[in-house]
């Protein structure tokens, strides 16, 4: 079975990792990634294949960046140029980026040729060399498409990542949920609930993968932090960062903060630019208790996590992280898609008025313990796994039943 995965962005990396480590394993299973270079800065992007330990992608598509119609059209572009050329079986694209969107569209659009079975670029694994293609499900001779974190919803349509997920998760064959707010969500919609498997939180198998590393790494002594009386910050979504007045608030806020508990920031590209380009960089840069630094690779920014005492973020990834390792997490946004993690983590959403307030109130409380959450437990790569060996015997099942009853009919005639 040919198996795209797709990556595009930072978060993406540690959510394809496990799975392209689990499906090398298998003798049917012939796992490709192909990157999209939405990222293409080193401590972007190389620096997380180096971490988790993935080769050079064999398909990169080098789209870069670009307004949000340009970069999803471009990645659209070229992808179907790929999937005409390699036509995998199977394409798995994960999280809710642009590129997550454009693959989907472009996947479940495509038609493979009839009677022609040569692929180029990619050799399969499979001796059969069958295409499990969506025929069987009456869907037409293109890929199958899975989408891996499926079914979060912030249910706030301003966010570029919410159009990013319907869209996705309205078109693709299999939605592989974390949480069952993810199963309810697609349900209400109207997915039938045959498509929906809840697998569980495939960023938990990266941090359980890589958990030796980071344990042994020592980013927050290099930077003189003392465990459990730090801080880290990260911030990028346009609605905090794109906007003079909003980041100029949120950095004094910061540099106030600084005084009272030392912050590690790395800054993303996005939030550097527009610190440079609205003159605030001296705001945080001349703070004494506020480092500024580079985006992190995983390892170096895990490590930094694992001792902080909070985390004040607006991403993701970070207030599942922290959920799954007890550590309180500020989310600077008015709503998450990931509700679970307040529900049962260490998560609270909090506006810039109150975050003085609030982080003050983590300070004066005893630390966290880390939360069990159900299905995040490093094995959704495997349960994924599982799903998809499953399909491989049924379609080669179904392929020997197929041959047999045309030998049938031929000897008949
Ligand atoms: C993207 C995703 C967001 C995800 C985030 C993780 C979308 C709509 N947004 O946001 O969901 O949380 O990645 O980081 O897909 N840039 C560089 N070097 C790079 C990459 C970007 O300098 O390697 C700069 C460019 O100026 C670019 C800007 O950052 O225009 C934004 O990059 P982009 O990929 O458009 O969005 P992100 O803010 O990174």
């Amino acid at each position: 079975m040919l198996i795209h995965l797709v990556a595009a962005a930072r978060p993406n990396f540690m959510k394809i990792a496990p799975l392209y480590h689990a499906l090398k394993k298998e003798q049917w299973a012939n796992p490709v990634i192909v990157h999209t270079g939405q990222h293409y800065d080193v401590n972007m992007s190389d620096a997380f294949f180096r971490d988790l330990a993935l080769p050079e992608p064999q398909i990169h598509l080098g789209v870069g960046s670009g307004s949000h119609a340009e970069q999803t059209g471009k990645v659209m572009i070229a992808y179907e140029k790929i999937l005409t050329e390699s036509r995998p079986d199977l394409v798995v694209v994960v999280g809710d980026v642009n590129s997550t969107m454009a693959c989907t569209v472009a996947a479940t659009k495509i038609v493979y040729p009839k009677n022609s079975d040569k692929r180029q670029g990619t050799s399969d694994k499979n001796p059969e060399g069958f295409q499990l293609s969506a025929v069987s499900c009456g869907l037409g001779h293109r890929p199958l498409v899975a989408h891996l974190e499926a079914g979060l919803r912030s249910f706030d349509r301003t966010m570029p990542e919410e159009i990013n997920r319907l869209v996705t998760d309205a078109l693709a064959d299999m939605l592989w949920t974390p949480s069952p707010d993810g199963d309810e969500n697609l349900l209400k919609e109207g997915v039938p609930a045959e498509r929906i498997q809840r697998v569980g939180n495939i960023m938990i198998d990266s941090l359980e993968m890589l958990r030796g590393s980071i344990e042994r790494e020592r980013t927050y002594r290099e930077l003189d932090l003392a465990p459990g009386k730090y801080a880290v910050v990260t911030l990028h979504r346009p609605s905090n960062v794109d906007h003079g007045e909003s980041l100029n608030r949120l950095s004094q806020l910061l540099a106030g903060i600084s005084h009272k508990i030392p912050i590690a920031f790395p800054v993303h590209p996005r939030t550097r630019k527009n610190l440079e380009r609205f003159g605030l960089l001296p705001i945080l840069s001349n703070c004494n208790g506020l480092r500024l630094l580079e985006p992190l690779n995983y390892v170096r920014f895990m490590n930094l996590v694992f001792h902080s005492r909070l985390a004040i973020t607006d991403s993701g990834g970070i207030q599942e992280e922290t959920s799954y390792l007890g550590i309180p997490c500020l989310t600077l946004r008015e709503n998450t898609e990931r509700p679970i993690t307040i529900t049962q983590g260490t998560n609270r959403l909090c506006g810039v008025q109150d975050l003085e307030e609030k982080t003050a109130a983590i300070l004066s409380s005893p630390a966290s313990k880390p939360k069990k959450i159900d299905l995040w437990d490093g094995q959704t790569a495997e349960r994924i796994v599982a799903i998809l060996r499953n399909l491989n015997d049924r379609k080669k099942g179904l392929s020997h039943a197929e041959a047999q009853s045309t030998q049938r009919e031929v000897r008949q005639d």
